[in-house]
């Protein structure tokens, strides 16, 4: 029998599991303040980041919650089940040493994504306490920093597991 190379049984190349965390309020996407975030809701962007995700080899999970120890426990969590994590952690980005703590724990690449451009905002969203601890920011392009958040993570799994792709 001639081997067929879409053969749902032939081995494939595991793929890049990234876990998207969307922090407080940034379910109101779309309708929240749409002069500085932009129209788009947070489920066209959770949509949109399956399907490129899909044409990249990448598994996206993303999840959304107000609260901040939630956000500890998905962190916790990710451990062992995600490769990348893409965090906008919203307001808490600029208080939160639990979520910096967090992360620094599981120790798995993160990337930070912001909508808008925090520094040319009020000045106390211009310090993350997370800034120093992810391997870079993506912010002030709206809903397509997410997009290229999850196109970074790319590259950080092809540099972490070259055999991925
Ligand atoms: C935000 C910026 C934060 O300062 C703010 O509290 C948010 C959204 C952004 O995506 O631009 O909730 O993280």
């Amino acid at each position: 029998m001639p081997l067929n190379k879409t053969d749902a049984t032939a081995p494939r190349a595991p793929q890049l599991k990234v876990l998207v965390i969307h922090g407080p309020n940034l379910n109101l996407l779309g309708a929240r303040e749409p002069e500085i975030y932009g129209s788009t809701t947070l489920k066209d962007i959770d949509r949109e980041l399956k399907r490129l995700g899909a044409e990249l080899g990448i598994t996206v999970t993303a999840y959304q919650t107000n609260s901040e120890g939630a956000i500890v426990d998905k962190i916790q969590n990710a451990r062992g089940r995600a490769d990348v994590i893409l965090i906008n952690p919203g307001a808490y980005t600029h208080t939160s040493v639990a979520i910096r703590d967090a992360l620094s724990a599981v120790a798995l690449p993160a990337i930070e994504v912001h909508l808008s451009n925090v520094y040319r905002r009020e000045r106390f969203r211009h310090r993350s306490l997370v800034a120093d601890i992810v391997v870079g920011r993506i912010m002030g392009f709206g809903a397509a920093g997410y997009y290229l958040a999850l196109r970074a993570a790319r590259e950080l799994g092809a540099a972490s597991a070259p055999e991925r792709h």
